[in-house]
């Protein structure tokens, strides 16, 4: 991993801060995901193989959770999710509204419909408090999204759930690594799907997805499902999809995975000077900053602020002038999408969702960010707040520098 250290704190102020650079990352594994590759190119075995085998090994023990099959992407891990309980026209899913669309067209596509509720103000995930008032007799699942990297209050989920015999599959897209409770996420609900796409903590070279269950008949049926119901050969017992993952993304993954702890530490280390940053300037009223729930780890695939005075398309112009990258996840809720308006939530019904996809702000977080970037963002958002009541030596100068050293761990 590259060093966390300024570069040059003097003529760094014109220099960019990406929003996520992969680049970075590739760079320090080049040779090990070359040779990895080379190795596939040879063995000629391009589709599942060892591999995905190795790959779901590693996976399954990593997450503390029986079996792990691998799949395409993290869309179709939630498509087979829901395929394996025969999710279909006339049921019901409980989805957020604040999500990736993923998380509700896996429901849609099989006929079924998406149930939207509301979230936490502070974490984004969705409200537990308020999943049993959406609960129906049609309720087939529930897919709490563990979202920027903390997982949802699955207790209360899986409890109520449990007592109206409904699955819980976890959207652990954004999630690999978080904790709940002492368990990892892809251990805490009946199957657990993750993404491997690249902006992901653990980023394939392409499209990668896996589902984690402990119960065996689920994890063979998820096996089954992913290769057109197949077993034997040109005999299908289900109708199922084509979601082989491909030997390539299975090596780059299985030459990763032995780094992630310790990105997701470097992730943790950033996500706590940005939050001592922002304290020391005195801006946290109007930048609201995450929250982390007790009992929880967070792996900060996202740092997500909420921008509380109106103004966060502003704040985001201001800082796309000085060359930092930010992102909205997700300016738009799926109830609000054009291609949801048939399932009548009018503009209001989520007000939680709502506030959110107009106040979140994504700001630069990756393993490789270095402290001198980091610190350039959070004098660049002061800047935007407080540069007419406090001098700009306060906030970029040495007391600023101070401060940020002081939250270096
Ligand atoms: C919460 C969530 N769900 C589902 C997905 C879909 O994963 P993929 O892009 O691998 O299909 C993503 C990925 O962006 C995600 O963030």
């Amino acid at each position: 991993m590259s060093s966390p250290q300024s570069a040059s704190a003097g003529s760094a102020a014109s220099a960019s801060v990406p929003l996520f650079d992969i680049s970075r990352q590739h760079q320090t594994l080049h040779a090990e995901i070359m040779a990895a590759l080379e190795r596939v190119c040879s063995s000629g075995q391009f589709i599942l193989g060892p591999d995905v085998v190795e790959l779901e090994k590693r996976t399954a023990e990593y997450c503390g959770v029986k079996h792990a099959v691998a799949c395409a992407s993290g869309s179709d891990a939630l498509l087979l999710a829901l395929m394996a309980y025969d999710v279909g026209p006339g049921d019901e899913v409980i989805v957020p509204s604040y999500t990736f669309f993923a998380t509700a067209s896996a429901v849609t596509r099989l006929g079924a419909v998406p149930v939207f509720v509301d979230i936490e103000a502070d974490t984004c995930n969705l409200d537990a408090a308020l999943v049993a008032a959406r609960i129906t007799p049609r309720t087939k699942a529930i897919i709490p999204v563990h979202l920027y990297g903390q997982c949802a209050d699955m207790d209360v989920l899986r409890e109520l759930a449990e007592t109206r015999g409904i699955a819980v599959i976890e959207d652990a897209c954004q999630a690999i690594g978080a904790g709940y409770r002492g368990k990892s996420a892809g251990a805490l609900g009946d199957i657990a799907c993750f993404s491997f796409y690249p902006t992901k903590n653990l980023g394939a070279y392409g499209d990668a997805g896996l589902m984690t269950t402990g119960d065996d008949a689920l994890a063979d049926k998820l096996k089954l499902l992913r290769g057109h119901g197949m077993r034997p050969r040109y005999y299908h017992q289900l109708v199922g999809i084509n979601s082989r993952l491909d030997s390539m993304q299975a090596a780059v993954l299985n030459v990763k995975l032995p780094y992630l702890e310790r990105w997701s530490d470097a992730r943790r280390e950033r996500a706590a000077r940005y939050t001592a940053g922002f304290q020391a300037c005195g801006v946290s009223d109007v930048v609201r900053l995450p929250v982390v729930r007790p009992e929880r780890r967070h792996v900060w695939n996202q740092y997500v602020v909420h921008i509380a005075d109106g103004r966060r398309d502003e704040l985001r112009a201001y800082l796309a002038e000085r060359k930092i990258g930010t992102e909205i996840y997700y300016p738009v809720p799926l109830h609000r999408q054009e291609c949801f308006a048939h399932l009548g939530y009018g503009a209001g019904s989520l007000p939680v969702t709502e506030r959110a996809a107009a106040e979140t702000l994504a700001l630069p977080i990756f393993p490789e960010l270095t402290f001198d970037e980091q610190d350039r963002v959070v004098a660049a958002i002061a800047d935007y707040y407080v540069a007419q009541s406090a001098p700009r030596a306060m906030l970029t100068g040495p007391n600023f520098l101070k401060l940020a050293d002081g939250v270096r761990r």
